[in-house]
């Protein structure tokens, strides 16, 4: 048996925005049962709550739920504060709070719409690490920022959440340059489809949900969704293994990516769900 008893993350303190529901929720969980200690975020306190006493029932890592909502500065601030006090560093951020906004093409989107996508799902990953960074640094952590396929490859109606997340991995980029003399790993992670709440009311909001649900798995050479112990894991990977990895974008898509399909919409009236 391996030192820590197979406990890949035993005792490293992490933080993850967005984290009682979806790819966060699969993150906390697998750090948790990999020995972390971890401190998440989300802006509903009960859901929050919840999974907290859940995790810590395991009896293995820990979870320390803190309310917070990642478009305000001094939220976020508190956040990583309120964890330095707790536990005294920080190991790794998970920057994965964010939001996809219903298709629609641009005509429909507002400069407001994309400020506020902007300042929640960019900004917010640029604020966090600015105020971790003072305690990555002196562990020689890690950042991983959660951002999209569609970061890469673009998306039907999309026009707004498509530029936030190609500015993640760009950030991404850039940050792991600066940081790689502090021995602080900056990478990010772009899923394809991942089966979560918010795919679900995505897609529940659809003309046809049932077949939006069969073509999202369809996506995939796989075949079918991600897991959240997938993302997990996956994260898992970056922060405690990859330790010769910084500034990569870890492709998590089952191969959507890969091969010709019928993507032509010339002509066509509606959107392609
Ligand atoms: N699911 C996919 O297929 C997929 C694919 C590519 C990329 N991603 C990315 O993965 C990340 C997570 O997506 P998901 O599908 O897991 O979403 P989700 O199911 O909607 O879960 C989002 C989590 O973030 C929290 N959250 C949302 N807005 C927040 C805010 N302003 N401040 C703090 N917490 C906030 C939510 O809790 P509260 O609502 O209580 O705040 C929840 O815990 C996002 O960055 C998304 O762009 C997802």
């Amino acid at each position: 048996m391996a030192a820590n008893n197979g406990l890949r993350y035993k005792d490293k303190v992490t933080i993850v925005t967005g984290g009682s529901k979806g790819i966060g929720l699969g993150v906390v969980q697998v750090f948790v049962k990999n020995g972390a200690k971890v401190v998440f975020c989300a802006r509903r306190e009960a859901e929050g709550k919840e999974v907290e006493a859940d995790l810590n029932k395991l009896g293995i890592g820990e979870a320390l739920f803190i309310p917070c909502d990642v478009s305000k500065e001094e939220e976020i601030k508190n956040l990583i504060e309120k964890t330095v006090a707790k536990y005294g560093r920080i190991d790794c951020l998970v920057n994965n709070a964010g939001y996809h906004p219903p298709h629609m093409p641009i005509d429909d989107f507002s400069s407001d719409d994309f400020r506020e996508l902007l300042n929640v799902n960019l900004v917010s990953y640029f604020i966090a690490a600015k105020y971790a960074l003072p305690y990555l640094r002196k562990v020689e952590g890690n950042i991983i920022n959660m951002s999209s396929l569609v970061g890469q490859i673009g998306q039907f109606g999309a026009v707004t959440y498509v530029a936030t997340k190609g500015g993640i991995s760009a950030m991404t980029r850039a940050l792991s340059i600066d940081e790689a003399k502090y021995n602080v790993r900056v990478n990010s992670v772009s899923p394809g489809n991942v089966w979560t709440p918010m795919w679900n009311s995505g897609a529940q909001a659809t003309p046809n949900p049932e077949k939006t649900i069969e073509n999202g798995a369809n996506s995939q050479l796989i075949g079918r969704y991600g897991t959240l112990e997938e993302s997990g894991t996956a994260c898992l990977f970056l922060a405690a293994d990859a330790t010769f990895c910084t500034g990569i974008d870890l492709n998590l898509s089952g191969g959507a990516e890969l091969n010709y399909g019928i993507k032509t919409m010339r002509g066509e009236k509606e959107l392609p769900f």
